[in-house]
């Protein structure tokens, strides 16, 4: 499949098919969480709507849709793949006590067919075996569908809350169209990409891990952004559409191509373009991190590196799609900054690490020496020895 839509204008055929449809566009999306909420960064579109799914009337109504930026560290470590982001746009629509969940799936199946092109042979389902609702809509509709149970089709953001069944849509990325004895299913063939959860919001889970029904049930649906234009531009991962471009383009031409810099990189401009600064703790120690490994993987090739040499078009390319109100140049001067202090911990911190690794490998009492007198994390001491700090 190759279509010529680039991300901004996926981003507008969505939008557009929903406020069509009766749904009001969610204004601004930041990272930064509702207050009072526990997590530390936004990591699904429905999060700030948790209340709403739970009965409390939204001022904009009903029916809802918008794009939310959204950041999951949990997918750290994936990064790197074809298909995960440390920072994401999801693309959501919501009824909040409105439409039934067929609704959400009949709909979904004409933006992806109409609005998108996308030919119903590459599209399959999977569904949860407790929902017989979905599974009959999608069994009218013609699509396959793979029966699946909790731990693939089951959707919540957090321990307690709403939550409830969900039904997966995923498009053919392989040659031809699918086939084969058995039948190719999502679970068995990753050419088949997720790019559409609708959870059917039915149930709260209490502290105590009990359900129960939710008075008004909802349906949440979120599209990841970045992976729908890879599989609708045709492309074999998320690093080679449009929105990466001004990354892979000044990454490669600067140092050597790296997709965890590219995806870091882009991930700390908007995590500074919402306000946060590195730090020790919480959201600002996430930052940190992230902005560690892009200079430890720039060091562990040459310790040279810097980035003071990275133009700040792509800054502002980042900062432009996001809509962030921040200066390209201050984000740039954040880096930079946090590039020195990393430079002096490394320099001064080797020596330390070195020394006590002549007595063998560290102890849980090295680590705490580490931290508590010389500010040098657990998690940073591997880092420490491995890179090398600009000279
Ligand atoms: N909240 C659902 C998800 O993030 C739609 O997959």
């Amino acid at each position: 499949m190759r279509t010529t839509l680039s991300t901004s204008q996926i981003t507008g055929t969505f939008l557009d098919f929903y406020r069509d449809r009766g749904h009001e566009i969610l204004g601004d999306s930041t990272l930064i969480p509702p207050q009072g909420d526990p997590v530390l960064f936004t990591s699904a579109g429905m999060h700030p709507l948790t209340p709403y799914l739970e009965g409390r009337p939204h001022p904009l109504g009903r029916r809802l849709t918008g794009v939310q930026r959204c950041l999951r560290t949990t997918d750290l470590d994936e990064v790197g793949d074809d298909t995960h982001l440390t920072v994401f746009q999801m693309l959501g629509s919501w009824s909040l006590g409105d439409y039934p969940g067929d609704q959400s799936l009949r709909w979904g199946y004409e933006l992806l067919r109409d609005g998108f092109g996308v030919p119903p042979s590459r599209l399959h389902v999977t569904v949860h075996d407790g929902d017989p609702g979905s599974l009959e809509t999608w069994q009218r509709l013609g699509v396959p569908v793979e029966i699946l149970g909790d731990d693939d089709n089951w959707w919540s953001n957090g321990p307690t809350g709403p939550c409830g069944p969900d039904s997966e849509i995923f498009i053919w990325t392989g040659d031809g169209v699918p086939s084969g004895t058995p039948s190719t299913t999502p679970s068995t063939d990753d050419r088949w990409v997720e790019v559409w959860n609708h959870v059917m919001m039915r149930y709260r889970r209490h502290p105590d891990g009990t359900l129960t029904s939710l008075e008004q049930p909802s349906v949440d649906t979120g599209m990841g952004l970045e992976r729908m234009a890879m599989v609708l531009q045709g492309h074999s991962s998320v690093f080679d559409t449009d929105v990466f471009e001004p990354w892979t383009r000044t990454v490669s031409s600067l140092w050597t191509p790296s997709r965890l810099l590219y995806d870091h990189l882009r991930s700390s401009v908007v995590v500074i373009g919402d306000g946060v600064h590195p730090s020790n703790t919480g959201r600002g120690y996430v930052l940190r991190r992230l902005i560690r490994r892009i200079l430890t993987t720039l060091w562990r090739d040459d310790p040279s590196r810097t980035l003071l040499d990275l133009p700040t078009d792509p800054i502002a390319s980042t900062v432009d799609h996001y809509g962030l109100p921040i200066d390209p140049l201050y984000v740039h001067d954040v880096l930079v900054y946090e590039e020195r202090r990393f430079g002096a911990l490394l320099r001064r911190g080797r020596p330390l690490i070195e020394r006590l690794l002549l007595r063998g490998p560290l102890t849980d009492d090295d680590y705490h020496y580490l931290h508590d007198t010389h500010g040098i994390p657990r998690d940073l001491v591997e880092e420490v020895v491995t890179a090398q700090p600009r000279q």
